[in-house]
């Protein structure tokens, strides 16, 4: 049985074609050759986009190779070239990811990341909606990622490509962000395969691993940002304590409630921290 699904099923299928491919409809459809940062928004991150500057275009997912549609209640299925501030600069902002869960495949779920790279980007902010194992962190706190603990069992990489991951979330980028907001907490996220939430004692692992936020992306794009050669920046939104840490039940509908509570908040510090990249 193969693992991936889509154009990734057939193992002739060079997955860094199939970004390259995705690449030039972008820049056909924006009139752009390069962008510069890509954003992919997570659960409580995606009014962000408007904050960060014009768009000027906007593409469905469904018409670039690849690209299928969102998964997610509160994501977006498409993406968007922004603008940035009043400069010549250009994100290119994925409202939604491929999540591992989705059983798509890895390739699927990294193709947004290595479309970026063939797009010309060399900087990714990575967000996402976790749950926070630090009890002083309110529902609604942006938290920044110092480091992760993969804890899905695969990577995106494959064959023998040995890469290393130290630093992997840029420290210049993490300080960049704390000039913009000094309160800024750091932590290590830690990717669970989901998409149930973890118990009680699956967080309390996580906490002796010294895990202190919990969710369901971004380990696997980091790496394979990491391959890419791109600068990485991590931001996660805690949206809920994790199981047990709280005796309240967990509900997708609290995290995106908490994503649209903390939405101003998360939009302009993305916005201030994109204009300084
Ligand atoms: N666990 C995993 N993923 C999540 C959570 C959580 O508590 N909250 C938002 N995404």
């Amino acid at each position: 049985m193969s693992t991936h699904s889509g154009v990734f099923a057939d193992p002739q299928t060079d997955p860094f074609d199939v970004a390259k491919a995705a690449a030039e409809v972008i820049a056909n459809r924006t009139g752009t050759a390069k962008h510069d940062v890509a954003l992919v928004l997570g659960s409580g991150w995606n009014q962000s986009a408007d904050l960060i500057g014009e768009t000027v275009e906007e593409i469905d997912n469904a018409d670039v190779p690849g690209f299928g549609k969102a998964a997610v209640e509160g994501h977006s299925g498409v993406m968007r070239s922004i603008r940035i501030g009043d400069t010549d600069r250009r994100a290119l902002v994925f409202g939604t990811r491929t999540h591992y869960y989705e059983g798509k495949g890895i390739r699927a779920v990294v193709h947004g990341v290595r479309t970026a790279a063939a797009a010309g980007c060399s900087t990714i902010v990575l967000t996402n909606g976790a749950g926070g194992l630090n009890p002083a962190w309110t529902p609604g706190t942006p938290v920044l990622i110092r480091d992760h603990l993969n804890l899905t069992a695969v990577s995106p990489l494959e064959g023998a490509t040995f890469i290393d991951l130290t630093d992997l979330y840029t420290p210049r980028l993490r300080e960049l962000a704390k000039t913009v907001d000094p309160d800024l907490d750091e932590g290590v996220y830690v990717q669970l395969p989901g998409p149930h939430y973890e118990t009680p004692a699956e967080v309390q692992m996580v906490k002796t691993l010294g895990g202190d936020l919990v969710g369901m992306s971004t380990t696997l794009e980091a790496i394979a940002a990491r391959q890419a050669g791109m600068d990485i920046l991590g931001l996660s939104l805690m949206t809920n304590l994790a199981a047990g840490i709280s005796d309240a039940p967990l509900s997708h509908q609290e995290v995106i409630d908490a994503g649209q509570a903390a939405a101003e908040r998360c939009g302009t510090l993305l916005a201030a921290v994109v204009a300084k990249i």
